[in-house]
């Protein structure tokens, strides 16, 4: 006979029960990535991806393991970005062969133009795929009214732009001019020029707390926010700051009788379960499903497949 040592779930004294309907368990989405982008290998601290015709070696701190392929197989690399230092983030692109200075990316039916600029990061993150499906088929399911998206952090767009492909009028807030740019510019190479999307230029904690005084709410809500960052008048962004009280206006914004969110969170040491915890506590009141965990690029070939952030999803 085994003695049970754990309790169940709750048991505790003082536990909060949420009406809410949790996943219990961690979750590991894997993902290919949109079809013209592929992780063709990973390891020793680097991982060599294709970005439609441009093949990068970049830096992947989290690639432990050793390559699958050998140095032959990594020198078909067009660009290869060396860090300088302990931060990833700063450094230079090495060019191996032609890259030009912009080309596009085909993410389901929009186009995302990818450019080698200072930073390693081309101006898409293909791990978000999955999340995109899920936002589509959440949109699909809101009747009676054109479906209202808002995307925080938004970068050059991508969300922003599947959710306008797919009928959904679209509030897209970000704190660089530059990303709001080029998210215009790829509004334009992916045909949407006449879909309503509004681009706001702001930060984004701030523009949910004036949402809120202005009662407004949106049927799926996409927060994608980074460690630190800056909003346009130099507001400081920290996650582990800013992310519970923005998470609560935003659990407000969330229209009453269908809607869904999406939280990522990455390049932090923490773990899914604790803002699995966080957005737990904001949408109590609210019910409807909660799943948590973590968002990885499985590799072409099966090697092994690179963790890229953790995420909570919520729907009503
Ligand atoms: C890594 S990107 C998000 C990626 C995007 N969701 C995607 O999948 O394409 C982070 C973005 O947050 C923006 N940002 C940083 N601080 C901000 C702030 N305080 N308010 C609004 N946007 C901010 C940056 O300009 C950047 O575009």
């Amino acid at each position: 006979m085994t003695t049970k040592i754990s309790k169940a779930p709750g048991e505790a004294a003082g536990t909060k029960r949420h009406p809410l309907e949790r996943a219990g368990r961690l979750d590991l989405i894997r993902t290919d990535g949109p079809s013209d982008y592929a992780l063709l290998d990973s390891g020793g601290g680097r991982k060599l991806e294709r970005f439609g015709a441009v093949i990068v070696d970049r830096p992947e701190p989290q690639a432990l393991w050793s390559r699958q392929r050998g140095d032959e197989f990594w020198r078909r690399a067009h660009a290869v970005f060396s860090a300088s230092g302990d931060d990833e983030e700063k450094g230079k692109w090495r060019l191996d062969k032609k890259v030009p200075e912009s080309w596009p990316v085909k993410v389901g039916e929009v186009v995302l133009t990818c450019r080698l600029q200072g930073l390693w990061h081309l101006g898409l993150f293909p791990e978000q795929t999955p999340h995109w499906d899920w936002m589509l088929g959440e949109i699909g399911k809101v009747s009676g009214e054109r479906p209202r998206v808002l995307n925080l952090f938004a970068y050059t767009g991508a969300a922003s732009l599947l959710a306008a492909r797919a009928g959904a009028e679209v509030t897209h807030v970000d704190a660089s001019k530059k990303a709001i740019q080029w998210a215009k510019d790829n509004q334009g190479e992916s045909g949407l020029a006449d879909a309503p999307i509004r681009w706001i230029l702001d930060d984004a904690a701030k523009f949910v707390a004036r949402e809120v005084r202005r009662g407004k709410t949106y049927h799926v809500i996409l927060i994608d926010p980074p460690k630190f960052g800056r909003g346009p008048e130099g507001e400081v962004w920290d996650l582990f700051q800013g992310l519970p009280p923005l998470l609560k206006n935003a659990a407000q914004l969330l229209a009453p009788d269908r809607a869904a969110m999406i939280l990522t969170v990455y390049a932090i040491r923490a773990s899914a379960l604790a803002f699995e915890q966080l957005a737990a506590d904001v949408l109590a009141e609210r019910g409807g499903q909660l799943s948590a965990g973590e968002l990885a690029l499985s590799a072409e070939g099966g090697g092994a497949a690179v963790p890229t952030s953790l995420f909570v999803r919520w729907t009503s």
